[in-house]
């Protein structure tokens, strides 16, 4: 797939604008603070629904204006698709589907796919657990929206359940309570956990392939899903259901749910030593790149078409033969990608933009 057009009216500091893209290396340049991450903001909010970088969409909305409409149009194998958002600062978001709004975020997961990497990315390598949870889960909702049902509804049961353990003072009539939550905490979380096992798996080869490409055969890279674990879905509920019981006194003593597939993690060794806690700044950004491109080929296997990349600032973190290699590597997909400036860039191979105070020159 590939997207065809963009239009952002009031998005961030654009007022009014429409742009066509490239179905290939679009590169998107021009000086600090003049709208190049915005666009790919707008970008990934059609294909997951929220922005990558504010948890708060009226900040999206242009400081003068009171509503903001971003439309994507793309280009499918099996029919071109519309996404419409508008946003506003009084009433709920809407998003439309060729013309036709959804009633549940669910639904528009699927139609546009995106791989999004930006500096802030890294902290998928080095941070809390937490943002290897969400890679993998936004991951995973693109490619299925039943798993996305299924996480919102274990996220649903788990916050009644923390929120029993903190009302509940006698500990007797917390035990006793307990297990209604536990068998349907058990129930959505071993299926979330299986695909989760899977999609490593498949992520695995394809990241390690990727990391020695662009090390120049220098550094491999393994992956391992740590938690709670098990070879089917009835073996992880079983396990499951044992170990929040096993964990009753804790987490009446924390207060929360301590175990479960909430608090999961990925293991991500580079030459066999633990990336995160002793990788070297490159190294990290390389694996945490590697990770990136070798979803794209998850997705290219699973839905049979390629998704956008998006690759916001990634260029100015990588000597000039990564840069090749990397741009190499990804010439045939939709890429939307920005960068203060460049050295490597062909005319013939790439469309580029030169963004300037929240409008575009197409140079
Ligand atoms: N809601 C908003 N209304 C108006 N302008 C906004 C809004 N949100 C952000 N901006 C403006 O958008 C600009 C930042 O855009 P963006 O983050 O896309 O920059 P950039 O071109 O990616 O720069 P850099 O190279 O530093 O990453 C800033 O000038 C900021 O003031
Ligand atoms: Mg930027």
């Amino acid at each position: 797939m590939y997207i065809k057009r963009i239009k952002l009216t009031n998005f961030r500091n654009y007022k009014d604008l429409e742009l066509n893209f490239d179905k290939h290396t679009n590169i998107l340049y021009g000086a600090n603070a003049q709208g190049k991450t915005n666009l790919v903001e707008a970008v990934y909010l059609c294909a997951v629904g929220r922005s990558p970088r504010t948890t708060k969409d009226r900040e999206m909305i242009n400081a003068s204006a009171d509503f903001a409409h971003i439309t994507v149009e793309t280009v499918k194998r099996e029919g071109d698709i519309k996404i419409d958002i508008i946003i506003s600062r009084t009433l709920k978001k809407t998003i439309k589907i060729n013309g036709v709004p959804i009633l549940k975020m669910g639904e528009l997961m699927g139609n546009i796919n995106c791989v999004f990497f930006a500096p802030d990315e890294l902290k998928l390598i080095k941070e809390s657990p937490q943002d290897r949870r969400r890679f993998m889960d936004i991951d995973i909702s693109q490619m299925s929206k039943s798993y996305f049902y299924l996480l919102q509804r274990y996220e649903q049961v788990l916050a009644q359940r923390n929120k029993l353990i903190k009302n509940t003072r006698d500990y007797n009539v917390l035990k006793d309570t307990l297990p209604i939550y536990d068998v349907q905490l058990a129930d959505t979380g071993s299926k979330i956990v299986i695909s989760r096992i899977k999609f490593i798996e498949k992520l695995k080869k394809n990241a390690d392939e990727t990391n020695r490409y662009l090390t120049d055969d220098k550094e491999n890279l393994e992956l391992e899903y740590t938690g709670i674990v098990g070879n089917s879905i009835q073996e992880i509920k079983a396990i499951l259901l044992k170990e929040y019981e096993k964990n009753y006194e804790k987490d009446f003593a924390l207060g929360y749910t301590s175990i479960g597939p909430h608090r999961d993690d990925i293991k991500i060794l580079v030459k066999g030593i633990d990336v995160r806690s002793f990788g070297s700044q490159g190294q990290q950004r390389t694996a945490a790149l590697s990770l990136k491109l070798a979803e794209l080929e998850i997705f290219k296997t699973e839905i049979g078409e390629a998704p956008v990349l998006l690759l916001d600032d990634v260029l100015s973190e990588l000597d000039s033969e990564r840069q090749k290699k990397l741009l190499q590597r990804i010439k045939n997909i939709q890429t939307i990608l920005t960068c203060t400036h460049f050295d490597f860039a062909d005319k013939n191979e790439q469309k580029q933009f030169k963004v300037q105070d929240g409008h575009i020159k197409n140079s």
